[in-house]
């Protein structure tokens, strides 16, 4: 479906109606907020909860309504006249002027602000969302939330949809990339810390896609079968610990129905889990289109519609009068959307553009990309590169003398510089385009070795790039794998000829290093023929810069895989896998919508492996993988002792780790537990951890409080959280397979 396409003509007037807009609107919100102490909700020492009362008791209906939905999304569905006041992004929602309450202008922002908006041409590209969630770091994700929202306000939006939390069920996923991996207390405590560095600079901050949206084929029109244990102690709980450990003002619920119910309809997740269960305050809302009736999705919890007002304006107005959706219902939704727009501060502090701070964008996407970057091998010492002894390099792989990749769909980011494999002037990406960014590993790794012969070959011909390789002292070969939203993988293979261009360049010379750009998990036949393996993923702006530094040692790698790379994709879970469609659309299959519209049945797929996620799914069926979850190498060696585990409220976990090796570094030391042997649990499950920075020969004590919730199962009868009686493992190390020290403590 071609998205993005309009006539010129429309443009031009459309231009012309936005500017008399905005300066309308904005003269509106200066009259909103010109007597702010003449209206009492202004008052910014009541709570959030007793401003939005205040509030509500001023507004008609037809105010509250116009709350409650967008105003339309350019190429998706109708618009309304308003919507020529967007700022361009995904979603606009019309403010109420005369009581102060601003506009809501939301981006998407997964991993920077989306190249969408008329304004997000600017933007700071971030390494994607799983490679941050390999840093395992909380100050750093702190950071990443801290410049989407710095950006997305000089942009002129108060909302984001980033926050994607999805637990990787399934790796084909084609979103992969922007998610935070398969562990639910890894994903939920990131995110957490996204969002509150967030909405600290003043943005709405939004989680998705709840729940279940696992793979993006037939995204619309499939129904998801799980169990209620399973999706309470897996795919939901990320999105518990992260509403938990922070007051995260939206959650954004799927496309797809979960046991029979669209999920943006489905009272049992919006409103017994959510609302209820999580004494969740702030607000839901759909999905693009993912809305799909008025009364049953209002009474089900949903309280925004986006992009358009198909079910959420008039007709919700008639059905409110009508007496089919009571009024205290349209009170709720509404007081979660202004207690919301209170407790992020938007609008006390209303948005003001300002200028993008690219450089110092670059900075931190860089400093996130090296501790992002996973060193998955590094034979006989091959790396670090010692820039002073080589005396010629062979740079191979397409597009590196250019570029980066990125992942696409609605988290695309156009970086300052454009995309670097499309001629300038070429128009704006395409939703189907891949865009690679302008950091250019070649460049990069040209300037380390100013005194060495740097050679380029783009591997199209396998030979060829073997003969570059066996001339040159090493071989780097960048090889990738392109993602995007509205498409799935066939399987986990790299692309094309990547596979044998690896083999055939390693058997020219055993110095070969591969940096993989990808997405999420793939396979790699030659792994064991080649010397070096760093996985980069979409590594962002700074991205060319960050290998550099990782492949000549300036940084040393510390970072662990959020997500298991199994060795087949045979070895992943079997099921019904919806046939993925050719190519990327905004449906995920090409008949999605068409199929609801015609009342066919959804597609059914069932998550029979259940609690076995990720490395679970691994463990519990004793598959050996490629690189387990967790795994990640140093250019230093740590050694761990002294465990003791305490019991009491909090368990406590001690252990000392050592780096022993002779430089400095950061590990990442893991615990897990094994529940007892009646719990019925997968073998094990993180359960916190902690990033240490060391000096050769330097120690540290570390203690870890274990939050009981992370030791609990989901007892479905009593609709709780349960901390069964007996015996618990504790164990500790490196990565998930390698955990040299265990005890075990008995809990009541
Ligand atoms: C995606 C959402 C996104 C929205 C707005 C949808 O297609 O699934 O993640 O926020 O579009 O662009």
């Amino acid at each position: 479906m071609p998205l993005r396409v309009r006539s010129c003509r429309i443009c031009v007037s459309a231009l012309i109606v936005a500017i008399i807009s905005l300066t309308l609107s904005s003269a509106f919100a200066q009259s909103g907020s010109a007597t702010p102490g003449s209206k009492p909700w202004m008052n910014a020492k009541l709570s959030p909860d007793e401003r939005a009362s205040l509030v509500l008791k001023e507004m008609t209906l037809d105010e509250k309504i116009s709350l409650l939905h967008g105003t339309g999304m350019r190429g998706l569905g109708p618009m309304s006249p308003l919507s020529v006041r967007s700022n361009g992004g995904a979603g606009y929602v019309v403010g109420v002027p005369r009581l102060g309450i601003p506009d809501i202008q939301m981006s998407d922002a997964a991993y920077g602000v989306r190249s969408s908006g008329e304004n997000g041409r600017y933007s700071t590209a971030l390494p994607s969302d799983v490679a941050a969630a390999a840093s395992w770091d909380l100050d750093a994700a702190y950071e990443y939330g801290a410049l989407i929202g710095r950006e997305l306000r000089a942009q002129g939006y108060n909302m984001s949809l980033g926050g994607g939390v999805n637990l990787t069920r399934e790796p084909r996923n084609g979103r992969t990339f922007e998610y935070l991996g398969e562990d639910p207390v890894l994903a939920g405590s990131l995110v957490a810390q996204v969002m509150k560095g967030l909405q600290a600079q003043h943005v709405i901050g939004d989680i998705k896609h709840y729940a279940l949206n696992d793979q993006e084929s037939g995204r619309n029109a499939v129904n998801v079968n799980i169990d209620e244990r399973s999706m309470r102690e897996s795919d939901l709980l990320p999105f518990q610990i992260a509403l938990r450990q922070t007051n995260i003002a939206a959650v954004m619920c799927s496309y797809n129905r979960l046991n029979g119910d669209y999920a943006c309809e489905n009272k049992h997740l919006l409103t017994d889990i959510v609302k209820k269960d999580w004494n969740f305050k702030g607000f839901v809302l759909s999905d693009w289109g993912g809305t799909h009736s008025t009364v049953k999705a209002s009474a089900a919890g949903l309280d925004h519609e986006e992009p358009a007002e198909i079910f959420y304006g008039p007709s919700m107005k008639n059905a409110v009068e009508a007496g089919q959706v009571p009024i205290a219902e349209i009170d709720d939704h509404v007081h979660r959307i202004l207690r919301s727009m209170f407790a992020c501060g938007v609008v006390d502090d209303p948005l003001e553009r300002s200028v993008v701070d690219v450089v110092g964008g670059l900075e931190v996407a860089q400093k996130i990309a090296e501790q992002s970057i996973v060193l998955l091998k590094n034979s006989q010492s091959l790396l670090p590169l010692d820039a002073g002894k080589i005396a010629s390099i062979a740079v191979i792989g397409p597009h590196a003398d250019v570029g980066m990749i990125s992942g696409g769909g609605s988290a695309q980011v156009d970086p300052p510089g454009g995309n670097a494999i499309m001629p300038p002037g070429q128009g704006r990406t395409k939703w189907q385009d891949q865009v690679w960014f302008p950091t250019s590993p070649l460049k990069t790794i040209k300037a380390k070795v100013a005194h060495a012969t740097v050679q380029y070959d783009p591997g199209t011909d396998a030979s060829s790039a073997a003969a570059a390789a066996k001339s040159a002292d090493v071989a780097i070969v960048f090889a990738y794998q392109w993602e995007s939203e509205g498409m799935d993988l066939d399987n986990l293979s790299l692309p094309g000829n990547q596979d044998d261009l690896i083999a055939k360049v390693a058997a020219a010379n055993p110095h070969t290093v591969v940096v993989l750009e990808t997405g999420g998990p793939v396979t790699m036949p030659w792994a064991d023929q080649v010397g070096g393996i760093l996985e980069a993923w979409y590594a962002g702006s700074g991205g060319a810069d960050a290998v550099a530094n990782l492949l000549f040692g300036d940084v040393n790698p510390s970072a662990k895989l959020p997500i298991t790379f199994p060795k087949s994709v045979d070895d992943l879970p079997h099921r019904n896998v919806v046939k993925p469609p050719k190519k990327a659309t905004t449906e995920g299959e090409p008949d999605g919508w068409k199929r609801i519209a015609a009342g066919l049945p959804a597609f059914q797929i069932t998550y029979d492996e259940g609690l076995e996620v990720g490395y679970k799914w691994y463990d519990a069926k004793e598959k050996s993988v490629l690189f387990p979850f967790g795994y990640g190498l140093s250019y230093t060696s740590y050694n761990y002792s002294n465990l003791t585990v305490t019991p009491g409220k909090n368990v406590r976990v001690s252990f000392t780790v050592t780096n022993t090796g002779g430089q400095a570094g950061a590990e990442i030391a893991e615990v897990y537990a094994a529940l007892p042997q009646n719990a019925g649990e997968p073998p094990k499950r993180l359960v916190g951890w902690s990033k240490l920075k060391l000096n050769p020969g330097e120690s540290k004590d570390v203690t870890i409080e274990i939050d009981p919730l992370y030791l609990s199962i989901f007892n479905v009868e009593k609709n709780a959280w349960q901390l069964i009686s007996g015996d618990y493992a504790f164990l500790v190390g490196p990565s998930s397979q390698t955990l040299p020290l265990k005890e075990s403590v008995g809990l009541k």
